[in-house]
């Protein structure tokens, strides 16, 4: 499939610009500096914090925010387990279910978590991160997929 570009000027903290690529949901997510400080925290808890499995995202992806630009962060929309679409919760608060989930990605088909990198956590199905496709910027605001 051909590359496909975005503009993400107006994207807002904690909002999500949702494009499609090879048939898959491509995922353009703002995150704030409260999101960004709380990955770090949440390593012990995943299952490949730094993201070692080399399949999950090109080789320029690196670190816990796993993006170029720190805030911005690209992902392909579908679950490592099945491939169902996660639900998105971008606020920061654990959830009752689990302490150690503060929000990110919920898969409601078996209930794997991600953190807002798309790290999986331990003790869920998603055997892998969520996967982020190649991307370059092609200035400020505009990125493009593939
Ligand atoms: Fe997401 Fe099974 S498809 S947990």
């Amino acid at each position: 499939g051909a590359p496909v570009s975005a503009d993400i000027s107006a994207l807002g903290e904690g909002q999500r610009l949702v494009l499609e690529w090879r048939g898959q949901p491509i995922w353009i997510v703002k995150r704030s500096k409260t999101i960004l400080d709380v990955l770090p925290t949440l390593d012990s808890h995943l299952r490949d914090p730094k993201s070692e499995n080399k399949d999950q995202q090109p080789a320029y992806i690196t670190g816990e925010a796993r993006s170029i630009k720190p805030e911005i962060s690209v992902l392909v929309g579908l679950c490592t387990h099945l491939g169902c679409s996660p639900e998105m919760k971008a606020e920061i608060r654990p959830e009752p279910f689990d302490p150690e989930w503060k929000g990110g990605y919920f898969c409601p088909c078996h209930k794997s978590r991600f953190d807002m990198a798309g790290r999986v956590f331990q003790g869920v199905p998603a055997p892998t991160n969520l996967l982020v496709p190649p991307h370059h910027y092609e200035n400020d605001t505009t990125i493009v997929i593939g």
